[in-house]
């Protein structure tokens, strides 16, 4: 992820700047820039590679000012060299960004043809672009900024300063987080507290949809109309020594709120968002020449693999085995060198997964490791590593590494698609542009769902049993959802293929057993529509999670109808991991659970 710092000061801010971007190292970067305006100029110093490189440019050549900008940025569209790095300049506008344009080809086309030179391969650089426009055709910074902001589209945290304005910094929050410091006579602005805690820990955290603007002693925020809008403050506990739960009340909260900011961070190590393809995989497996995949993971891993299951087969028509570790590793399973194992682990020290990888090499085969720890035993022991950069996940239950997992599986699925000719070039595109539009999209769903979700959380917080149904797809997401609340609300709950209702489960059902159904409008809906009427026949409560087509389509009675926007199936599982997520979190959090560490749970089985 990037980091942003910005400081609107009394005295030189370079060096602080450098000092606050150093707090954010922990996000990941390859290049950093800083950005002061000094006697009516704006100057900057940019460098490729880690801060220390940033330092010694400054170190030779210094950048007075009393009001900066700085960003350690992690390559998502272009190379990362000093070119890409930023801040980005266009002509008096300064510019920093954290997350994805999504509509950056359009505008840079639109502004090619009124006369802009791009100089950079970003998507960042559309942003200083069009302020530079509005500006010549004479709109004030606020409106330019305003009129900016209702014409890009993505998840994004955007910082901007102009030449001649050097009192005030403009900033702009839909996705990636972004915080302002509250200083004596300064104010600060940063993509956590952490990096702002040396200056101030008084703290107002910015909401998706804020435009704020911070001069030396005042803060304004508004929305993208330019209507006032009330923020309050609130005194930060983070150090520079401890990861923030932002202003979140568990760490589980803030993951799940986090992920549109991380998922786009994970997919541009995966996906081009300029050309809408996949990038090429690591080389140690080869999906063209390949019989066949095994697939072995444990819990919430395992269950992002059994979605991943459906996406190999599907889209490159290659047979996956997939198995809980714990089973996969004393099955003797008869496996092939012609086949390729993939182990997915968030910690990359699962013991049972280690075990099976351990198996599955003595067997000849090319090893794959989705993880989120690069140097973990998992990744170490494996030909080929697959990171899922979800940044460091602290509670227990997990939530931004499910969907990053997720986001990697579809990526290689499509790979190994292309790689197998199953995928065709312009499908290839078209599921692409479907993952680059996620991050925005789990944006919006995150913040329209949560009133409807949190109320519901009190109604299914009664009960002591629930059933969860889904098919395709949806079935891992239905015992992925299961598993979130019996994890960390200790309220019995099982995760069911709809199609197996009829074979034991409804038996179950009474006006005691709420079922949850996960059902997008795919092909599969009208079949679980009748799942859905077999379980109203028998008195049974229906929480419906489904999309406005499906919504539309069910007369159903039901308990609650939470109603998510239509995309598309490549990623639905990661919109629809969202509500399920949030239902097991409130529910756990109106029972006074201790939804961060949940008893007898550890966030890695290190033992058999
Ligand atoms: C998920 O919410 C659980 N905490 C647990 O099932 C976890 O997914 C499992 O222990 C696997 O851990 P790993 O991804 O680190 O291997």
């Amino acid at each position: 992820m990037c980091g942003i710092v910005g400081i609107v000061g009394r005295e030189p801010v370079a060096a602080r700047l450098v000092d606050a971007l150093r707090r954010l190292e922990y996000r990941g970067y390859d290049s950093a820039g800083v950005a002061t305006i000094h006697e009516g100029k704006l100057d900057r110093r940019r460098a490729e590679g880690k801060l220390f490189n940033l330092e010694s440019k400054l170190a030779g050549e210094l950048l007075p000012g009393t009001i900066g900008i700085a960003h350690t940025r992690w390559a998502t569209h272009g190379v990362p060299n000093e070119e890409n790095a930023h801040p980005h300049f266009v002509e008096g506008v300064a510019v920093v960004h954290n997350g994805i344009i999504e509509n950056f080809s359009e505008l840079k086309d639109e502004l090619i043809v009124d006369g802009a030179v791009f100089t950079s391969q970003t998507d960042t650089e559309v942003v200083a672009h069009l302020l530079a426009k509005y500006t010549r055709e004479g709109l004030g910074h606020r409106e330019a900024m305003l009129a900016m902001l209702n014409r890009v589209s993505g998840a994004y945290a955007l910082v901007v300063m102009f030449q001649d304005d050097p009192g005030t910094i403009l900033s702009a929050r839909f996705g990636p987080p972004l915080a302002i410091g509250h200083g004596k006579g300064e104010m600060f602005l940063g993509s956590d507290a952490i990096a702002l805690s040396p200056f101030t820990n008084e703290i107002t955290y910015l909401v998706d949809g804020d435009c704020a603007i911070i001069t030396h002693d005042r803060l304004e925020v508004m929305d993208y109309q330019g209507r006032p809008v009330t923020r309050k403050s609130q005194i930060s506990q983070a150090t520079a020594f401890m990861v923030d739960k932002g202003n979140h009340r568990h760490f589980m909260e803030k993951e799940i709120y986090e992920q549109p900011e991380i998922i786009s961070h994970a997919l541009g190590h995966y996906v081009d968002f300029a050309s809408h393809t996949v990038k090429a995989t690591d080389k140690a497996i080869d999906f063209s020449k390949l019989s066949g995949l095994a697939i072995s993971a444990c819990g919430t891993a395992y269950l992002a693999g059994l979605v991943g299951k459906y996406w190999f087969e599907r889209y490159a028509r290659l047979p996956v085995e997939i198995d809980v570790a714990s089973e996969f590793r004393y099955r003797e399973l008869p496996l092939s060198p012609t086949q390729a194992a993939l182990f997915i682990s968030q910690s990359g020290e699962t013991a049972d997964t280690l075990a099976s990888l351990r198996y599955s090499k003595d067997e000849g085969l090319k090893i794959g490791a989705i993880v989120n720890v690069r140097e973990s035993t998992i990744a170490r022991e494996s030909d080929a590593i697959f990171p899922i950069l979800a940044g460091p996940e602290i509670g227990v239950a997990s939530t931004k590494a499910f969907t990053c997992q997720l986001a990697v599986l579809a990526s290689l699925s499509i790979a190994a698609g292309r790689a197998r000719g199953t995928v065709s070039e312009a499908d290839e595109k078209a599921m692409v542009k479907h993952l680059a539009e996620m991050p925005r999209i789990m944006s919006r769903v995150l913040n329209e769902i949560q009133p409807q979700i949190e109320a519901l959380s009190r109604d299914l917080s009664r009960f002591k049993d629930v059933l969860y149904l889904g098919r395709g797809t949806s079935y891992p997401l239905a015992m992925e959802g299961a598993l979130k609340l019996k994890e960390i609300s200790y309220i019995h709950a099982e995760g069911y293929a709809a199609g197996e209702l009829k074979h034991g489960p409804i038996a179950l059902i009474d006006e005691n057993m709420p079922v949850i159904v996960i059902a997008p409008h795919d092909r599969f809906f009208e079949k679980t529509v009748s799942n859905m009427q077999e379980v109203a026949a028998r008195g049974g409560k229906i929480i419906f999670i489904t999309d406005e087509k499906g919504a539309a389509a069910s007369k159903l009675e039901t308990l609650a109808t939470i109603t998510l926007p239509n995309v598309d199936e490549i990623i639905a599982p990661m919109i629809f991991s969202l509500p399920i997520q949030l239902l097991a979190y409130h529910t756990a959090a109106i029972l006074g659970a201790d939804v961060d560490q949940p008893r007898n749970l550890a966030k890695s089985v290190t033992v058999e």
